[in-house]
């Protein structure tokens, strides 16, 4: 996996290759990251070349005239020397000053994952991966850089990070210190970053990379719902389907910085790290810093190869504990049934239906404890609400499990309300900028988590609700961005942002590391915090507050690009949706979740007759292919037009899958549908079934009069109980066929075009969706076993 010949350092995965090597003057240049190439391919073609001189270098070596740093594609790059490059360093050299020169000194490989002293990181043992480290030095400082390569060979992933050790009597400051560069040739690259906001997480976005910084950065305090830390770059011409492509994240949940710059002579350089934004750390002789880990990737089958490939790493390397790998339970979280209104009474009820219609798991969200009645109270504090709960939350916990339930439960450790217990008692907990009122989100302040007597009072806290109230299921929120970024316990305010992280990992060190058969589902508002650092801990994010799906096609379609479909909370809720007022099908709700880990937030009590029924079959439905869509190959397919997204969920050995066909806004007459079904076996034979699904009657609004014999009143009695008791049945398509003809496309059946109602007919409209189920059948049998 990893060669070193001569100062040259080969690194291998399974399907690419990530080369580099000495100069002679010590700097690390970077030959090559692409496609998987032979190991003893010389790196003279792959390097670029430096014959000619150019006018307006600044030469490291003045008796070498083509040794310019600024033109060189480098692992790591220094100030003061020439290049002019975003750097990946900004330290304020023990000399005071922020020349910074780090050259070659030795290296060493070791076998397996190098466990961190600070941060989380991803793992795997011998078999899975090997560590290369470099030693650097900046001579005259005496200041060391370890620079770590973990290569993960079947994930294809390398994960990279720094350590900086002081060797000098006297202290530096770093102000800036990346995980990873890379230098790139120039390939038109799109930079395709994942952005937005409350309830809009994870948006898609791309831009030409162009001369200039194009920068990715969150200085929130969180990894953040504004830009996700992680990002890709799209050679031109890759689509989803082919193509080369590169991906990085950070192994981070706080501020990062990520950015891609292309140079005047066409390199590309790729940076990400902390954010640099309030960040100053003081390292005194012999103390170290290291950075958060970022991973990398390569795939040259497009962007779908590139998310299988971080899917599979994720599933394999970041997530640990008795979950990994292991299916999700289908929950019910009472919050968007109830908000804060809720007895012990009505939570039951909503429990045993939930129980009836086949959820394993009951979430009781937000209001619990202290005087939680609003956002505007409570939080801080631990002892159960007996308005609510009036038997306690043991006696309730025991209720839940004697249904047959698992229980799970919310909290949001970070955060101080303050009319609060806690508050009152220690108002210095919460962080607050000396001589400024601290600044109110939510009606809440931060915690102070670099203080060792607020992690231990969370700690003491939330471990005594979890080890005397049987939890299996804790849901850890957090619900604002940091303000007020100051520490009474911290000399230096620069380290604030990085403190915290650390305190909330030793929190979370503390309380989950123990208890690894607990199922964790980290939330921040939503997705403010979905990232590789949190998946270090909580096996599933909730992806967004939204639980509009067609909003969710944007969100989980932006998180499929990096992470699997087995860290994502999905959820089933009402509609008219909470968030954008938008009407959408039961169906279309239980199809986009269904992507996901499936969960339903909803009070099951205003379900009619025919809804709880299809609720019960959609459940039924999703355990059968859970572990398909979980843990199956991921592929969005590139859409054939504007206002369709298709997806896939396929089985390892390719003999099934689950694809999803969506529509947004729906348009008259647009012609056919394909659907192009993807990565079964070219000479497999396979039969295909629309998943059977329900119309409701009230959909049609008045247009039902001109379907039934008789004309009743749109908004009468009888349409009202037909749509309590009578469903209609959507459309059910059935195919037959080899895997190369259902890979070139199937066509679908018409789309209602004014055309009235028939079984036929995909009666998809505004929000419309289908699922089609492919499994593998015998062409000489004429019998379709029936899907559900
Ligand atoms: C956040 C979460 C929601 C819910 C509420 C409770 O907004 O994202 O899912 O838990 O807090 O206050």
């Amino acid at each position: 996996m990893i060669s070193v010949t001569n100062g040259e350092f080969r690194l291998q995965t399974a399907r690419s290759s990530y080369w580099f090597r000495v100069t002679p003057y010590g700097h690390l240049e970077h030959v090559y990251y692409g496609e998987r190439l032979p190991e003893n391919q010389p790196m003279e073609p792959l390097a670029l070349k430096r014959n000619a001189q150019t006018g307006g270098c600044v030469l490291y070596n003045p008796a070498d005239e083509t040794y310019c740093l600024d033109m060189l594609p480098l692992e790591w790059s220094g100030i003061g020397k020439g290049d002019y490059r975003n750097p990946p360093a900004e330290i304020k050299m023990p000399d005071q000053t922020f020349t910074a020169d780090f050259r070659y000194q030795s290296h060493t490989v070791t076998n397996g994952s190098l466990p961190m002293q600070t941060l989380p990181s991803a793992y795997g043992d011998a078999d899975a991966c090997q560590t290369l480290t470099l030693t650097l030095l900046d001579e005259s400082n005496r200041v060391t850089l370890l620079l770590h390569y973990t290569v993960f060979e079947a994930t294809d992933v390398i994960a990279r990070r720094a350590t900086l050790v002081n060797g000098n009597e006297n202290p530096l400051v770093i102000r800036r210190l990346m995980s990873l560069q890379v230098d790139l040739p120039n390939d038109g690259y799109r930079m395709i970053t994942l952005d937005g906001g409350w309830i809009k997480e994870t948006h898609r976005h791309e831009r030409p990379v162009t001369y200039g910084l194009l920068v990715n950065e969150s200085i929130t305090g969180d990894s953040s719902n504004r830009h996700n830390p992680g990002f890709l770059l799209a050679a031109e011409g890759a689509t989803e389907t082919s193509g080369r492509a590169y991906g990085f994240n950070l192994v981070y949940s706080g501020n990062h910085y990520g950015a891609v710059e292309l140079s005047a002579y066409d390199l590309v350089r790729v940076s990400l790290g902390i954010s640099p934004h309030c960040f100053e750390w003081t390292l005194q002789q012999c103390e170290t810093f290291e950075t958060p880990e970022a991973v990398m990737s390569f795939s040259a089958q497009g962007l779908n190869g590139l998310s299988q490939q971080f899917h599979d790493f994720v599933n394999r390397h970041i997530v640990r504990g008795d979950w990994q790998g292991k299916e999700r339970p289908v929950l019910l979280n009472n919050w968007e049934a109830y908000f804060f209104k809720f007895t012990r009474g009505k939570l039951l009820r909503l429990a045993r239906r939930a129980k009836k219609v086949g959820v394993e798991l009951f979430v009781l969200d937000d209001g619990w404890f202290g005087k939680r009645d609003s956002d505007r109270a409570g939080l801080g504090d631990y002892t159960v609400n007996r308005r609510k709960l009036s038997r306690g939350l043991s006696e309730f916990s025991s209720r839940i499990h004697g249904m047959g339930l698992m229980f799970g439960l919310w909290f949001e450790p970070e955060m101080v309300n303050p009319d609060s217990d806690l508050y009152r008692a220690h108002p210095e907990y919460a962080l607050a900028t000396p001589g400024k009122e601290p600044a109110l989100g939510r009606n809440q302040l931060v915690l102070d988590l670099c203080n060792p007597a607020v992690r231990d009072y969370i700690v003491e806290n939330v471990t005594r609700i979890l080890d005397t109230c049987n939890i299996d299921y804790v849901k850890w929120d957090y619900n604002r961005h940091i303000s007020d970024a100051c520490s009474k316990c911290l000399t230096g305010q620069g380290e604030f942002f990085h403190r915290y992280m650390l305190g909330l990992y030793d929190v979370l060190t503390r309380v989950f590391r123990p208890r690894p058969g607990i199922l964790f589902e980290s939330c921040s508002s939503g997705g403010n915090r979905f990232d590789l650092g949190m998946l270090c801990f909580s096996p599933q994010i909730w992806s967004s507050d939204d639980t509009d799906p067609i909003e969710r096609l944007s969100i989980q379609g932006g998180l499929s690009l990096l992470y699997p479909l087995s860290t994502m909370g999905a959820h089933v809720s009402e509609a008219p949706h909470q968030q954008t007022l938008r009407d959408t099908p039961l169906s279309t709700r239980f199809n986009v979740a269904a992507f996901g880990c499936l969960g339903y937030e909803l009070d099951l009590k205003y379900l009619t007759h025919v809804q709880r029924r299809e609720v019960k079959e959609q459940i039924a439905f999703y355990k059968r292919y859970r572990a398909l869509m979980q843990y199956g190959v991921f592929y969005r397919s590139e859409p054939e037009k504007p206002n369709k997204a298709v997806w896939h969920c396929v089985a390892r050995d390719g003999g099934a899958s689950v694809s999803g066909f969506f529509q947004t806004q729906t348009s008259a007459a647009e012609g056919f549908d394909r659907l192009r079904l993807t990565g079964l076996k070219q000479d497999g034979f396979y039969q295909v079934e629309t998943k059977p699904q329900n119309l409701a009657v009230k959909r049609f609004g008045s247009l039902i009069r001109h379907i039934l014999p008789i004309a009743p009143h749109p908004d009468g009695l009888l349409l009202r109980l037909a749509n309590r008791y009578y469903r209609m049945q959507d459309c059910v398509e059935h195919y037959r066929g080899y895997g190369s003809a259902l890979m070139n496309g199937i066509l679908l059946n018409n789309q209602f075009i004014g055309s009235g109602y028939s079984p036929q007919i995909r009666m998809l409209g505004d929000f419309g969706s289908n699922l089609y189920v492919t499994e593998s059948a015998d062409p000489d049998s004429r019998d379709e076993k029936p899907i559900s």
